[in-house]
């Protein structure tokens, strides 16, 4: 049997490799990027599918529109893009089956092989492996604790011509940083000088527990290179599988004929689902309710990190999204405390995966804090800090 070139190299995701190890209840998970499960927004879609079934199942149950249900395009046009200072038209629009699909259906529309694709180091391990898939050059940009630097950008940027740069601004996934506004600004006319498409992918920006909204890189876009992805997996429910995106109309437009073959359309049930659940008002108040839960969720890995981490292990305090990202020192190997930390019960991501550079980043490794209730969060972290002085008590 053939296998296809494209495919040739690219591995399993890692988080994949992990969702089986949670079927084991007894597994203290900081693994995946799940919502909490009391964050689903359960009496309120039971509702909502009820009135949808009962008044439009007609429409609902059969083939729908590649370019997604109307009125969840015109919400997210009348709501959500405004709500980001975004304005825009029915063209600007495509709905997705999660954000995952967007970035596939840009590789189709964008990517030939070979093509320069700028990435943020580390990066989300399942959009590189996307990149991978599509036989992209990858090129990185480090990303700092302040998020991007501007100087750095520029230079790759001029070196290397991509003609692709995928970011995550907010509460980036895997590191939690977060790109200032000067970067932003930075970004956008970098996109214009050097013709280049900039995937603004922000589905944690709204999960934020202190501080001020910064303006999205779309905000500064003057040259229409900028295409934002708006996922509603960290905010609804990721099982539904319900994203939009929003940009250029030509690109639209070959990204919808693109997913024409690839799932005809999103099912239109979830999509009317979500559209409902923003129409009738419900998205502000669930989002200031799960930003307080992930605060609270967040202050209490902190709290215990602080308490049982050593010292050397290095990390910031997150002020959004789902994850701490640390540090050991040089010359560890998070991927031997993970093959320990399992045998104890808990799990979490080593983070060599999500870099793109060989070697790069496997003293680092990214813990979630939305999937477990609070007295696990301290007992895992309990674990995990013991056996990191263990370890280095043996080195
Ligand atoms: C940065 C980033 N983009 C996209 C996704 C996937 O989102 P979706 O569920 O909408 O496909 C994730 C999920 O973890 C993510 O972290």
């Amino acid at each position: 049997m053939q296998i296809a070139e494209r495919m040739k190299g690219v591995s399993g995701s890692a988080i994949r490799e992990l969702f089986k190890l949670l079927g084991d209840p007894a597994i203290i998970s900081f693994g995946g990027g799940n919502p909490s499960k009391a964050c689903f927004p359960k009496e309120e879609i039971r509702q909502i599918t009820d009135d949808l079934l009962r008044e439009k199942s007609d429409i609902l149950l059969q083939y729908g529109a590649t370019e997604g249900y109307m009125p969840l395009r015109r919400a997210y046009l009348d709501y959500i893009l405004p709500s980001n200072g975004l304005h825009g038209e029915l063209e600007n629009v495509l709905a997705l089956t999660g954000s995952m699909q967007g970035l596939d259906l840009l590789c189709k529309a964008v990517i030939n092989p070979g093509d320069v694709v700028l990435v943020e180091e580390p990066s989300f391990l399942g959009a590189l492996q996307t990149f991978h898939v599509a036989q992209a050059k990858l090129v990185t940009v480090p990303l700092h604790e302040d998020g991007l630097h501007v100087d750095e950008l520029e230079a790759i940027v001029k070196e290397h011509h991509p003609v692709m740069f995928y970011t995550i601004p907010t509460f980036q996934n895997p590191s939690g940083y977060v790109t200032g506004v000067e970067a932003r600004k930075a970004i956008a006319r970098l996109a214009a000088e050097y013709d280049m498409l900039v995937i603004e992918d922000d589905p944690y920006a709204s999960l934020r527990f202190t501080g001020e909204k910064l303006p999205t890189i779309k905000s500064f876009d003057t040259s229409d290179n900028v295409i934002v992805l708006t996922s509603f997996s960290k905010t609804i429910s990721p099982g539904l599988r319900v994203a939009l995106c929003y940009g250029n109309k030509e690109l639209i437009r070959k990204m919808t004929i693109a997913k024409q073959g690839s799932d005809t359309h999103s099912p239109n049930l979830n999509q009317a689902i979500v559209a409902e659940f923003i129409n009738r008002g419900m998205m502000d108040k669930h989002i200031e309710f799960i930003s307080g839960v992930y605060a609270k969720s967040a202050g209490v890995m902190i709290d215990a990190m602080n308490e049982y981490f050593p010292e050397f292990v290095k990390y910031q305090a997150p002020v959004g999204g789902l994850f701490i990202w640390c540090t050991l020192p040089e010359g560890w190997d998070a991927e031997d405390l993970f093959r320990r930390a399992v045998e104890r019960k808990v799990a979490f991501v080593p983070g060599a995966p999500f870099h793109t550079n060989e070697g790069a980043g496997k003293n680092t490794f990214r813990l979630n804090f939305s999937a477990e209730p609070e007295e696990r969060i301290r007992e895992g972290i309990k674990r995990l800090g013991e056996l990191i002085r263990e370890m280095a008590a043996e080195k």
